[in-house]
């Protein structure tokens, strides 16, 4: 009667363990030194022989059954466990026909949009887009340029020089020098602009950086005139606006040409904005660059990008600009 009992409460402890650390704790009690039917089995040397023999018989099957059994159960949750195992690890897999996560997309930055912009535009006007380094020589930002050392036009440029000063290295002040590079390697007619980065050794504020960027035009041919000049600049405004711009020169002075100009916008029929600085070709630049100045006319200017990029997108601090802001950012 106890080993019925034993055996059906033995095989449901057996079926019930979920897990191998509960199926240990049912073995101990039932198999295990103090176990239920370890305990039965000791007792059997109390008994008289008959019931010895009887009651040995069936204790012994019992315990064998239910070794029998808690191997058995021990494998299936073993097998158990790698199935569940196998399933976690499908989880990791990838699965191709999933929905992809939507990943953050970059855009390009308000500079680059202008650049870009005021690139195709005087693409279309048959220039063609030309580059210099932004660390210059002494010869290409200022010598070549009419500017010669001692020359006080130097302070209209606040230079950082680099160290040693007199090996004559410089972080750009102007693009004026990829006109030199440029007509040292091609020979006129030409039409260039040059987009680039340049350096100011100056304070900031809402309109200044030290460092900025400048679109250069260079234009040279054999009848090249202001009013091309104006033509050009209007045309380029109105394509870069969406909208007819009024422009104005004003007279002005840089080594490099003569005569020189401001140019100003007149921006929302309010106030006229300076814009850039421009001229014909003064005839010295042409000598550093091996063309005959009586032969060759051009006009050359310099546009600041930032000015462009601030008005076209109604930006009111310069160094917003530059401060990889995503708020800022963001909104383009
Ligand atoms: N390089 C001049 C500046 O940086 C601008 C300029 C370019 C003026 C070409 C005239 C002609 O201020």
């Amino acid at each position: 009667m106890v080993i019925f009992a034993l055996k059906n409460s033995a095989l449901e402890a057996i079926e019930r363990a979920q897990n191998l650390a509960e199926l240990e704790t049912s073995y101990k009690a039932y198999l295990g030194k103090k176990g239920e039917l370890t305990l039965i089995l000791r007792s059997l040397a109390n008994l008289n022989e008959a019931e010895r023999k009887v009651q040995g018989k069936e204790a012994n099957d019992l315990r064998n059954l239910l070794e029998k059994r808690f191997a058995e159960r021990k494998k299936e949750i073993q097998r158990e466990e790698i199935v569940i195992q196998e399933k976690l690890a499908i989880r990791e897999h990838v699965d191709v026909t999933a929905p992809g996560k939507r990943l953050p997309k970059g855009h390009t930055h308000p500079l680059t949009l202008a650049q870009t912009k005021a690139e195709e535009i005087f693409q279309t006007m048959g220039f063609t887009v030309a580059q210099g380094p932004e660390i210059e020589t002494e010869w290409y930002n200022f010598d070549a340029l009419n500017i010669p050392a001692n020359h006080p036009a130097r302070d209209m440029w606040d230079t950082f020089w680099l160290k040693p000063k007199n090996a004559g290295h410089l972080l750009r002040t102007h693009t004026s020098p990829v006109q030199i590079r440029y007509m040292e390697k091609h020979n006129p007619p030409l039409r260039i602009i040059a987009p680039g980065r340049i350096f100011r050794y100056e304070a900031t504020d809402a309109s200044h950086e030290f460092n900025f960027y400048q679109l250069e035009g260079l234009m040279v041919g054999k009848e090249v005139s202001v009013a091309n000049f104006k033509a050009i600049i209007e045309e380029f405004y109105r394509q870069f606006f969406g909208k007819p711009v009024a422009i104005r020169l004003r007279p002005s002075y840089f080594p490099f040409t003569e005569p020189s100009f401001e140019v100003d916008m007149r921006w929302n029929k309010g106030a006229w904005l300076e814009m850039m600085g421009a001229g014909i070709v003064h005839p010295n630049v042409f000598r550093a660059v091996g063309y005959i100045p009586a032969e060759w006319r051009g006009f050359a200017f310099g546009m600041g990008l930032d000015r462009l990029a601030m008005m076209k997108y109604q930006i009111p601090d310069i160094r917003l600009l530059y401060s990889g802001d995503l708020r800022f950012l963001q909104q383009f």
